[in-house]
């Protein structure tokens, strides 16, 4: 069995322990303290490390699981000498090479805030240090909490802006079309369900099917109809630029975080 150990067990570590299958991973965890590590070890089902220490001499893989600024300290402290995965948000391979030696497996993973339901969409990379079982073996660990793609580490930004920040948008664009459904009589509760579950189906549908997006538009846009005339208005009122907009601030935004 893999033994997977994770350095910092906090909200995304937790997310991502919950999601994966205990018969087929070794998991132990090892936080700031060990009184709340071994209270979240009970909470999760899975075993705590007395020491950062222990957890890298018994694991597989190490996942690096704190905050990006505890990070240096940690790989000042500790030599871990087994492949390293990093999830910290704006922490790139040349960072992490960069406080590691010249032959440690590094990979990168950013997962997404949907991974507290296992349905993360998470990128990941790695350096050449990282073999080709590993990699498949830390692809089938973030599988197990939702989608997997591999990108190039240029793409990270975009990725994040696509992948990380952008629930914040679908929420903002839900939340928007449920007022108007409360703008017209409805009850915000009832309006804002009925909006998220048409926004899921029609992302299953998008995904499900061959079609790009704006021949779905099409379809569902009847000569003369309804539909249309809200298509016209969006247009109207800058909708995929403004989209567009929002999405390059974010990778600006990140880029400028980054340097
Ligand atoms: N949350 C997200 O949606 C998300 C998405 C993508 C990537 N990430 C990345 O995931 C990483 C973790 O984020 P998070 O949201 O899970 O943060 P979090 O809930 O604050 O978890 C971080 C954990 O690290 C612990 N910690 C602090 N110093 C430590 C040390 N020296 N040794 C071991 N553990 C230590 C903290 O313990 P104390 O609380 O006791 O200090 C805390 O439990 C970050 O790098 C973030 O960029 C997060």
């Amino acid at each position: 069995m893999i033994a997977i150990g994770f350095i910092g067990a906090g909200k995304m570590a937790s997310a991502i322990i919950n999601g994966l299958d205990k018969d087929k991973f070794n998991i132990q965890i090892s936080g700031r303290t060990l009184d709340t590590t071994q209270k979240t070890a009970h909470t999760l089902g899975i075993k705590a490390a007395a020491s950062h220490t222990e957890l890298i001499e018994s694991s597989d893989i190490v996942v690096l699981a704190v905050k990006p600024h505890i990070i240096p300290s940690i790989l000042a402290a500790y030599q871990i000498n087994k492949p390293l995965v990093s999830i910290a948000a704006g922490m790139t391979l040349s960072d992490l090479e960069a406080l590691t030696t010249s032959k440690q497996p590094l990979i990168r993973v950013m997962p997404n805030i949907n991974a507290t339901i296992q349905k993360s969409t998470t990128g990941i990379t790695r350096n050449t240090n990282v073999s080709d079982s590993t990699f498949a073996t830390v692809t089938a660990i973030f599988e197990s909490i939702g989608s997997v793609h591999e990108l190039a580490e240029k793409d990270f930004g975009t990725f994040t802006a696509l992948a990380g920040s952008s629930p914040a948008y679908i929420y903002m664009f839900i939340d928007a079309m449920s007022r108007a459904g409360v703008l017209h009589g409805m009850p915000k509760d009832v309006s804002t369900k009925i909006v998220a579950e048409t926004v899921l189906a029609s992302a299953e549908m998008l995904l499900s099917s061959d079609l790009n997006p704006w021949t779905l538009v099409d379809n569902v846009s009847s000569p003369g109809g309804t539909t249309v005339a809200g298509v016209v208005s969006l247009e109207q009122n800058n909708f995929v630029a403004t989209v567009i907009d929002a999405i390059t601030a974010t990778v600006d935004k990140n880029k400028a975080m980054s340097n």
